[in-house]
């Protein structure tokens, strides 16, 4: 039986990595030595890495693809994106293609404010606190002005703070809700860090005010935290075009258009589609939000909350025929940073941000929520074409070569069969070991 191991974050990497092969890997070296495969020979950036989060016992890769010729406000730009689905790069660069020649994309930042909230338990008359609060409401924006100076200087800083009586959805529950304008960063630890300042001063003035002293009870934090839902921090963004501009070889405009528009149709309706047609967007920005050092958990939460505004889970595009003119575009809330956090830290993210050429945080969710839009625009249009598996699959194809240890002969006549005969596991798996 497994014995529970204790001051482990104080043993070496080595240490870690030797404890865990006799633990659970019955002392395998092949599993050690695939650990220190995937070490960085350069003992300073491997040390950059080790101290991202504790307990590091090796790097975990994932591809840092490119796709190119994406037109966004008349701008051409090249998408770094970091991810492991074998399709949705080629998706990308297919539906950059796509919309090139018919004016690009087109996105503009509809407000930046984030916000969060003290969470109040208070069980006293309404009217103590409310009072109490417009009372001191300046003593607590004065509280976090050393913690707001540098923000304030880049034109951000605290907006805005109410108090909120919540009490009748739960007991006793207030909020002081806070918004905040956080400029080019995506701002969790400067809001954090006022919110706790804000509570820690809303407390000692309410533990000395008369009001509290004389009421059986007393206002207590329960805690302090920024917000993920940033329904005020929105981007948009959409494509747009006359509906005979979309005949391709395959499928005439007006039907594509139609076509589109249903699928659309059924992902408002039906949540089991929306979940799926929303994981198809969230292929396209968690690929970017993870390439330029952003929090893809937070994003993710945020805009599945945004799916839900109406009260049931739904699609978070929207398209129209109107006049002949087919239009396509996406409305998502994005919380994201192009200082701070991981950007001047992590190489491949700075990286990422110059081949964005260094964008402002607004630019980047308008970057972002591009590739949202175009992911879902190639996902509908395989879907409601040749279906999803031909293109997948044709990406895959190397995956499953590679899990073969396939030889490059085999790998290019395998490539050239499948051509014209519909990929699936157990044909290539069979294709090959005929040609073995
Ligand atoms: C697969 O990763 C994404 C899709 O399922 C999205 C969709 O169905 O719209 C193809």
């Amino acid at each position: 039986m497994v014995k529970a191991v204790l001051g482990f974050s104080k043993k070496t990497k080595e240490e870690k990595i030797q404890w865990l092969a006799d633990t659970y890997l019955a002392n395998d070296a092949t599993a050690v030595s695939t650990l220190s495969q995937y070490w960085n020979s350069n003992p300073k950036l491997q040390k950059l890495h080790d101290d991202f989060i504790e307990n590091t016992i090796t790097n975990y890769y994932l591809p840092f693809g490119i796709a190119p010729n994406f037109l966004i406000n008349d701008q051409l730009y090249t998408l770094p994106m970091v991810i492991e689905e074998s399709s949705v790069v080629a998706a990308a660069s297919n539906a950059a293609k796509f919309w090139l020649d018919k004016g690009g994309f087109k996105a503009e930042v509809i407000s930046t404010i984030k916000n969060g909230q003290v969470h109040i338990n208070y069980f006293g008359t309404s009217a103590l606190i409310l009072n109490f609060f417009s009372e001191v409401k300046a003593l607590l924006i004065a509280s976090i002005s050393s913690i707001e100076e540098n923000m304030k200087k880049r034109g951000g800083g605290l907006l805005e703070i109410s108090l909120v009586n919540s009490s009748e959805k739960l007991e006793g529950y207030y909020q002081l809700h806070c918004t905040f304008e956080t400029k080019d960063a995506m701002g969790a630890n400067f809001i954090n860090t006022c919110l706790e300042e804000i509570a820690k001063t809303f407390e000692n003035l309410a533990k000395e005010h008369q009001a509290f002293k004389d009421s059986s009870s007393f206002p207590e934090i329960a805690l302090s935290i920024l917000s993920n839902y940033v329904p005020e921090c929105l981007v948009r963004a959409k494509v747009e075009c006359p509906v005979s501009q979309l005949s391709t070889s395959e499928i005439e405009g007006q039907l594509f258009a139609d076509k589109f528009l249903r699928a659309i149709d059924i992902a408002k309706t039906e949540p089991r589609r929306a979940v799926t047609h929303n994981k198809g967007i969230m292929n396209g920005i968690d690929a970017l939000v993870l390439a330029t050092g952003n929090d893809f958990r937070a994003v993710e939460a945020g805009v599945h909350a945004y799916a839900s505004k109406e009260g049931h889970y739904s699609s978070l595009t929207h398209a129209t025929i109107e006049d002949g003119i087919f239009t396509f575009w996406i409305e998502i809330p994005l919380a994201l940073g192009t200082v701070g956090g991981l950007t001047s830290l992590h190489p491949l993210v700075k990286f990422a941000l110059s081949i964005l050429q260094k964008p402002s945080a607004a630019q980047l969710m308008q970057i972002v929520a591009v590739a949202g839009l175009a992911q879902n625009f190639a996902a509908i249009r395989s879907l409601v074409t040749t279906g999803i598996q031909k293109g997948h699959m044709k990406m895959h194809l190397m995956n499953i070569l590679n899990q073969m240890d396939a030889n490059p002969s085999e790998k290019e006549k395998t490539v050239e069969h499948f051509k014209s005969h519909t990929i699936t596991h157990s044909a290539v798996v069979d294709f090959v070991d005929q040609l073995r």
